[in-house]
């Protein structure tokens, strides 16, 4: 009798109210996932999409008021706050929460306004890695009153030339010059023309690397870590990466070149120094990093951290995470996650985003999108959607995932992509060459 009530009083303490912050495709595929756990008792997604409502309740405010947050989180006694995308997280949000008497117990996941200065300014970054010994492009930074400096440094570094705006600029701040002359005009521009605003007024100049991109993804709780499934992003709008880049257009989880040898090297040369690094430097760091990195003939070279999970990513990720992925989120909140389990499914997740007509450039809006019914072995995971009436209409550029889970990456690959062109709205488009240059 005594063990039936202990049991229950676990079970009900385990019970949480869970908010998570964002409104893509990333807090799509984190909604399915969490609306699964057995710790979860009620989802609120702040500010949601057409999908998200399928998995929990949308509150409509931005992911940067952080009162109307605090708001969201007393009235509903949340207990545990997920953190999508990177801006409220550079502004600061797990900060705002750990100043207030009223909500500083609550655990928010995602790193401190410090930790995400990993994505929030490149040049911090650098030097991270640099200090960590953590294999990174050549590079050095300048401002507007070493302009002539950053002119002679262009000439040193070899072609093409990869310029960066230091700062956040909505995932279009790197250019990547053919000549010196175009990056001399370029870092003019971002410098002295505040080309990206605010954000380029400090700016990195970087060997370029040649090689194949791969997003690792690591959870951690400042002290252990655990790597989650890695996957392969299509960041251009055409088929045969061609064309302008994108928020991304498509993913593939597991990647055949990450083979155990390789991710060996990722965790002693890039992971381990990042982790310790950070604890090193007395940063604290409860959340995900996202190391984007470059395979250069089977060396790891890291291109660029984000202090949050990838989009289209974590769409493929979270399809292969088989264990309770809230019990994961509460071993980063209660620093015990090494005593939690991480279990990978073998299979390949393949994702295709369907866009807007027009995007990346100025796109299409207000299109009803009918035939998610008829999808057939794919999840379908809303970004850009929001719920008119009866109708589902597109409200963003990156409208929907169709994610297939299969027992080998051509199926996963195919069933995604046909389920894509089940689904129609005007003006839709979608790369039909997802992850098939990796077959
Ligand atoms: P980021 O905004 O840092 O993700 O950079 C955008 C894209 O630029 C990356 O996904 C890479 O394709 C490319 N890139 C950035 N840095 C480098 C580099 N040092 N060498 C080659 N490509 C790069
Ligand atoms: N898919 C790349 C990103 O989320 O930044």
């Amino acid at each position: 009798m005594i063990r039936i009530m202990l049991f229950c009083i676990i079970n009900y303490l385990c019970e949480m109210n869970i908010l998570l912050l964002g409104s893509g495709g990333r807090e799509s595929a984190f909604a399915w996932k969490i609306s699964q756990s057995t710790h979860c008792e009620k989802l609120f997604i702040a500010p949601g999409n057409a999908g998200t409502s399928q998995y929990g309740i949308n509150i409509n405010i931005k992911v940067t008021d952080f009162e109307a947050i605090k708001e969201i989180v007393l009235n509903n006694h949340i207990d545990l706050v997920l953190v999508g995308p990177e801006e409220p997280l550079v502004k600061g949000i797990h900060d705002f929460f750990l100043a207030d008497g009223e909500i500083k117990n609550i655990p928010v996941i995602g790193p401190q306004q410090e930790g995400a200065q990993l994505e929030g300014s490149k040049d911090f970054s650098k030097q991270f890695m640099v200090r960590n010994g953590i294999p990174a492009a050549a590079s050095k930074t300048f401002t507007k009153d070493t302009l002539e400096e950053g002119y002679e440094y262009l000439a040193t570094i070899g072609l093409p030339i990869v310029l960066k705006a230091d700062g956040l600029a909505a995932g279009k701040g790197v250019l990547i010059c053919a000549s010196v002359d175009e990056a001399k005009q370029e870092l003019n521009e971002m410098l002295m023309e505040a080309k990206f605003g605010d954000a380029s007024s400090s700016v990195v100049v970087e060997q370029f690397l040649q090689g194949i991109e791969l997003s690792v993804f690591v959870m951690t709780d400042g002290t252990n870590y655990k790597i989650l499934p890695e996957a392969k992003d299509y960041k251009r709008i055409g088929e045969g990466d061609t064309g302008l880049n994108t928020g991304g257009m498509g993913s593939v989880s597991p990647v055949p070149f990450a083979d155990k040898a390789f991710m060996d090297k990722v965790e002693q040369k890039i992971i381990i120094p990042t982790v310790s690094g950070l604890k090193k430097e007395n940063i604290p760091y409860k959340g995900f990093i996202f190391i984007g990195l470059m395979n250069c003939n089977g060396e790891p070279w890291v291109i660029e951290y984000n202090c949050r999970m990838g989009d289209p990513e974590t769409e493929s990720v979270m399809t292969r995470i088989e264990s309770d992925f809230v019990d994961l989120l509460l071993g980063v909140a209660h620093v015990n996650l090494d005593q939690k389990e991480l279990i990978i499914s073998n299979k390949v997740a393949a994702t295709v985003m369907m866009v807007a007509g027009g995007y990346p450039g100025e796109y299409l809006k207000n299109k009803i999108i009918t035939g998610i019914e008829n999808v057939r072995d794919s999840k379908v995971f809303h970004a850009g959607t929001y719920q008119d009436n009866e109708e589902i209409k597109t409200s963003g550029g990156r409208v929907l995932a169709v994610t297939s889970l299969q027992q080998d990456m051509f199926t996963a690959l195919q069933q995604a992509t046909a389920d894509a062109s089940r689904i129609y709205f005007d003006g839709m488009y979608f790369r039909r060459d997802i992850g098939f240059d990796l077959i």
